[in-house]
């Protein structure tokens, strides 16, 4: 059995960061903007760490200010999920790179991305949902208006708030406005903590914010009371290991913390993060798991059933996504 094949569910994609280079050069020359900076020769984005990355991943962003872009973009990124094997997808979504966080503006953006969604899902029978992220190091005020856009568009599509962005600015605390605002209006949440931040972000996170799923959180290895408090919460990591080998967390899949963490009893999902920049997919990740960790269809089984578990979608969609999952 080729574990590359299996359908797999995906619950950590920054959705701009999973447009392809050339998606990206072609909007640039439509609108005739110079992006020659953010790409290579061979074409791939050129970045050395991580917080060039994010200035590499806006200036990219600048080309995405319709939402026809969107639109072509969400159908672009869904066929190529299904193609690897993706069956539910959720995407994180910036009110700040869809209108600027206007609300009016957000609700044309998501309208022409849900109705992309809608496109794929009878072409490629993928399920998508969104979640709702502020950006760290856009400050809490701007959080606030991210909080108020997903707010108001909360419901059985936006099914989620959470944040991403430089965990190194501020402090998890800062937007704890934003979060109980999203909370109050229903959706589920989820922050990055625990990867450039160490353990004490993650215990931040829980604390303050009362995140119920952590976007990486796989420094929580180095802090064995945080393993267990994990563990007890059953809170659940969006794991990106690919992402983090190539960001320099670790020097390779082999000694990525997955596994221990997953052996210990942590609650852990895979996810590809910006697949392009990361030069990888989720079959990719499955692939590297396999080689790295010798984990096979029974093991990829457990990690669907985890990730379908924490998914931030209704019953019926769950059911859906199940049926589809033993069907494969
Ligand atoms: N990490 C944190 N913030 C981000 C990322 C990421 O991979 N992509 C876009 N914003
Ligand atoms: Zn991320």
């Amino acid at each position: 059995m080729n574990v590359a094949e299996l359908p797999k569910i995906e619950l950590h994609l920054h959705h701009e960061g999973a447009a392809p280079p050339a998606f990206i050069r072609q909007l640039a020359h439509e609108k005739r903007v110079d992006l020659s900076g953010i790409f290579k020769s061979n074409g791939s984005y050129d970045f050395r760490d991580f917080s060039h990355f994010l200035n590499v991943y806006e200036a990219a962003c600048q080309v995405l200010n319709s939402p026809e872009d969107f639109r072509r973009l969400t159908l672009a990124i869904l066929e190529e999920s299904a193609e690897n094997g993706v069956i539910y997808s959720e995407t994180f979504l910036s009110p700040d790179f869809c209108g600027g966080g206007d609300l009016s503006a957000w609700k044309d953006y998501l309208s022409a991305i849900q109705d992309a969604a809608e496109e794929a899902e009878r072409k490629f029978e993928i399920t998508l949902r969104g979640v709702v992220t502020c950006v760290r190091h856009f400050g809490p005020e701007q959080s606030k208006r991210s909080a108020y856009c997903a707010a108001e568009t909360a419901g059985d599509w936006i099914t989620g708030f959470g944040m991403g962005g430089n965990e190194s600015v501020g402090a998890q605390a800062d937007y704890k406005w934003a979060f109980d605002c999203a909370r109050e209006a229903g959706l589920q949440l989820t922050t990055h903590a625990g990867e450039f931040g160490g353990p004490e972000s993650v215990r931040d996170a829980i604390r303050h914010l009362g995140v119920e799923r952590i976007g990486h959180g796989v420094r929580a290895i180095e802090d064995p009371d945080l393993v267990h408090e994990l563990i007890d919460r059953g809170i659940t990591l969006e794991v990106c290991p690919g992402s983090n080998v190539v960001l320099g967390l670790y020097p390779e899949f082999d000694s990525h913390p997955i596994a221990k963490l997953r052996d210990a009893g942590v609650k852990v999902t895979v996810s590809t993060d910006d697949p392009p920049f990361f030069h990888t997919t989720m079959r990719r990740e499955y692939e590297m798991l396999h080689q790295a960790f010798g984990w096979d269809a029974e093991d990829f089984a457990a990690l669907n059933n985890t990730a379908l578990e924490a998914a931030f979608c209704d019953d019926a969609t769950r059911e859906k996504v199940k049926k589809r999952l033993e069907k494969q």
